[in-house]
């Protein structure tokens, strides 16, 4: 029998329970990691479900990226019940509940709050992860970008630098970590009809002007990233790091 790909792995998806955290966390317990669901919604049925689909171990446990205690106990716990940590995708952020509007309108509070959890926690998340992957001399950060932190986007601006600022996060990681077998890379997205934007008529607006500025001229499905990020958890992406995968049908050329 073939081995999966990621078998043995383990791994934490951040906002995990829904959207395209939960794909990627089916994903991944697809090709043969344990998944370790952290969300701020409940997400103890999608956890059994996967389980239930895959045969792997996966659990959900509420997390607060933004928070200290929440993201080192869930660090701790997800080591407790896997036995290490190997994988974390860096996916919670405020997204598709983000108020759109000028940035005149923004008060310093939604600021803080988004990069709170968009930067801030993927900062906390791999604190309390990298010391346990240490431990196994082997780790895969994937810090879930997008393309709007390349092309600047109106109407956005707390969310765009959020992620302009994570890429700051994933070159600068990387630089430190590349000798402890640990490789930290940004998936970047373009738009994509994840269930949360598929529900939202504004975000659905944007379509026809995301197809058209593509090489590829079609929407984004929850489907499409998921190649890249299995190759990016996975060993065949050992000797890169520190890099932005794009996944946005040829918008961004970087
Ligand atoms: N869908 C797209 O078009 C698109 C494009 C570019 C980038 N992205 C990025 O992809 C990721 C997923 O986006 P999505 O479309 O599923 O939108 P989404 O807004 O539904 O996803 C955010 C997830 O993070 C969780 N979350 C929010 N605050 C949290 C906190 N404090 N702690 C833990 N979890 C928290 C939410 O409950 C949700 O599960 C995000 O990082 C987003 O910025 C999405």
């Amino acid at each position: 029998m073939t081995k999966s790909p990621l078998e043995g792995r383990r791994a934490i998806v951040t906002g995990g329970a829904k959207s395209m955290g939960l794909h990627f966390a089916r994903a991944l317990a697809n090709a043969g990691a344990n998944v370790a669901l952290g969300d701020v919604v409940e997400g103890d049925t999608v956890a059994a479900d996967i389980h239930a689909e895959t045969g792997r171990d996966c659990f959900y446990k509420h997390l607060d990226v933004s928070d200290e205690q929440s993201a080192e106990a869930f660090c701790a716990e997800t080591a407790a019940r896997f036995g290490g940590i190997d994988i974390l995708v860096n996916n919670a952020a405020i997204f598709a509940s983000a108020r759109l509007g000028p940035f005149g309108d923004g008060t310093a509070d939604e600021w803080n709050r988004m990069f709170a959890v968009n930067v801030t926690g993927s900062f906390l998340m791999a604190k309390y992860a990298v010391p346990i992957m240490s431990q196994g001399g082997f780790g895969r950060i994937i810090n879930i970008g997008s393309g709007t932190a390349h092309k600047g986007m109106p109407n956005m601006v707390a969310y765009v630098s959020s992620k302009a600022a994570l890429l700051g996060f994933t070159r600068s990681l990387a630089r430190e970590l590349g000798d402890k077998g640990i490789t930290v890379n940004t998936l970047g997205l373009g738009l994509i009809e994840s269930d949360s934007i598929r529900d939202d008529e504004v975000h659905m607006s944007f379509t026809d002007r995301v197809v058209a500025s593509r090489s590829i001229h079609r929407s984004g499905q929850p489907d499409d990233p998921l190649g890249a990020l299995l190759y990016l958890a996975g060993d065949a992406s050992g000797f890169m790091t520190g890099q932005t995968l794009m996944v946005d049908g040829g918008s961004v050329n970087l």
